[in-house]
């Protein structure tokens, strides 16, 4: 990864190499952390942060669920944000808050462990390849399904979630494939280990509802308000995995993925990205216009 000169720890600006936490951190033995992931873009009007408050409303959301009381507020925690890009002077940039169980105490109880919240922010291209934007990617199936309702909260971007997304994501690109489609417990189309999914058949669009267990994706939101928008009809529901293999088009939606279009899935190819191609310029040129309605300038 590239580095950035400065990271933000609880109120103080780190260099970057010495950023470092104790090896008995709660956090690194049991997973307890919460995360976002954040966009910057050098749009016409300079660097912006796409949907900069729906991402701290859903890290405190996130947090929470999990009983972790941050020592700070919304306000300023977006105000950290955009004062980390300025630090670091960056344009297009990716955005990486973090809140987690520090060093205190061992076991599994997590509430006498201090939450310490990091951002951090350094300049990050194409999640998922060069061409993946243009030209599509290529998935496969899951052999490991997503979480059970009442097992991991998968409204709470917290970092024991991602096991599940690593597993999945490992078995896909071992296998030659570049993401992996995972289904939910009873086998419905869920979401990619770290991206929501949309299907489209006869100009009509389908993703998948918020119990299939997916997290609830800020891009996704900007998709279904822009796709109707622009009078397609979207739907969501259960969507089984066969239906995979008999749509017009799919895309992965994502703030890393941005929206990038699956060509084949489980060797089954997609022969069209018309629709996809018109939603991603639309997503594309809000972004160059920086509308207000979206974007918050550094
Ligand atoms: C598992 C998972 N699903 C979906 C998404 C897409 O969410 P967003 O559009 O808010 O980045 C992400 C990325 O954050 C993710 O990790």
């Amino acid at each position: 990864m590239k580095k950035s000169d400065k990271i933000w720890m609880d109120g103080k600006f780190i260099n970057w190499d010495d950023a470092k936490v104790h090896v008995l951190t709660h956090a690194l033995h049991y997973g307890s952390s919460i995360f976002e992931g954040i966009r910057c873009y050098n749009t016409n009007k300079g660097p912006a942060v796409f949907r900069l408050e729906e991402h701290v409303k859903r890290f405190f959301e996130s947090c929470k669920i999990y009983r972790m009381e941050l020592s700070y507020a919304e306000k300023e925690i977006k105000e950290a944000i955009l004062n980390t890009i300025r630090i670091n002077r960056l344009k297009n940039c990716y955005i990486r808050p973090l809140a987690f169980r520090g060093y205190g105490e061992m076991g599994l109880n997590p509430l006498n462990s201090p939450v310490y919240v990091m951002i951090a922010a350094w300049e990050w291209g194409r999640y998922l390849g060069e061409d993946a934007l243009e030209k599509g990617i290529r998935v496969k199936t899951s052999s490991w399904n997503r979480m059970a309702p009442n097992t991991f909260p998968f409204l709470a971007k917290a970092g024991g979630n991602y096991l599940n997304s690593q597993l999945a994501k490992m078995e896909a690109v071992l296998d030659g494939y570049d993401e992996a489609v995972m289904l939910d417990i009873d086998g419905y189309v869920a979401e990619g280990s770290g991206e929501n999914i949309f299907l489209i058949k006869d100009r009509v669009l389908y993703t998948p509802p918020v119990y299939s267990a997916i997290l609830k994706g800020i891009t996704r939101d900007f998709v279904i308000k822009t796709a109707r928008e622009m009078r397609y009809s979207v739907r969501e529901e259960r969507i089984p995995r066969e239906m995979l293999y008999t749509v017009d088009e799919i895309f992965l939606v994502g703030t890393a993925a941005e929206i990038t279009p699956i060509k084949e899935i489980d060797h089954y190819p997609l022969k069209e990205n018309k629709i996809t191609k018109k939603i991603q310029d639309k997503f594309f040129k809000v972004i160059e216009e920086c509308d207000p309605k979206y974007l918050t300038p550094v």
